[in-house]
């Protein structure tokens, strides 16, 4: 008798210079958030614990370093699975250096500060206007030291803004591009990055903005504090939906 054989997914690894044991875990997790086992929130819990318990360990601290020494990326992984796709990686950021404000399309991400300190903002997706402006609400700002992480998703705190204050900083980070279901803007844009300026608000609090390419958000906000670009007074934050 033949059996029906279950195929698994196709899966295609481009970058793997992780442990045996870090990769089964993290791909059990990963999974688990494909298969719908997780929802995106279990997801991002489990992340959380997986990358409080990595950061604890030596060998893991270790590799932080080196990331700070070599002062560059430093990648765990790479890999697809079936339209799914995931990477792990330490980055360095420079002192002052910023990574500007940016929303993401279907990527849900968990970052660990290794070392350093980092001030950061995050926001809310609230409405894709008609004429094509995003509409933000600011929901957190916060000053990060190791151990701390900050986690987006599709429909929380998708937008951030970050900076290495005070000296370098080291970042661990997961991200995971393509898993979730629903999505803010159409199923086919792209998972890079899309620059915005949200450092206008309106008088109900909120930002409206236009994307914009990196080199624009270079020239805006590279080398730039986030002690440059004040909340007003008349701004509070608004409640995350996380
Ligand atoms: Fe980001």
């Amino acid at each position: 008798m033949v059996m029906d054989r279950v195929e698994g997914p196709r899966i295609r690894t481009k970058i793997f210079q992780i442990e045996d044991m870090l990769d089964e875990t993290l791909f059990g997790h990963i999974e688990k958030l494909r298969l719908g086992v997780y929802s995106v929130k279990e997801f991002q819990v489990a992340l959380a614990k997986f990358c409080r318990t990595q950061a604890d360990r030596p060998e893991f601290a270790a590799l932080g370093d080196q990331t700070s020494i070599e002062n560059q990326s430093h990648w765990l992984l790479k890999r697809h699975v079936d339209d799914c796709r995931y990477s792990a990686l330490f980055y360095h950021v420079g002192e002052n250096e910023a990574h500007p404000p940016h929303h993401h399309h279907n990527v849900i991400s968990t970052q660990i500060l290794i070392r350093g300190k980092l001030h950061l903002r995050e926001y809310d997706r609230m409405e894709r206007r008609v004429d094509g402006k995003l509409v933000l609400k600011l929901v957190s700002e916060q000053m990060l030291s190791p151990g701390d992480i900050f986690q987006a998703s599709e429909w929380s705190r998708n937008v951030h803004w970050f900076c290495a204050v005070d000296g370098p900083a080291v970042i661990f980070n997961i991200n995971a591009r393509g898993f979730e279901e629903q999505t803010f803007d159409s199923a086919e844009g792209a998972f890079g990055r899309c620059y915005i300026d949200p450092t206008h608000f309106d008088e109900d609090g909120l930002i409206r903005t236009e994307e914009f390419d990196a080199d624009q958000a270079h020239e805006l906000f590279q080398g730039r504090t986030l002690n440059e670009f004040p909340i007003p007074d008349t701004v509070t934050l608004q409640a995350s939906n996380s």
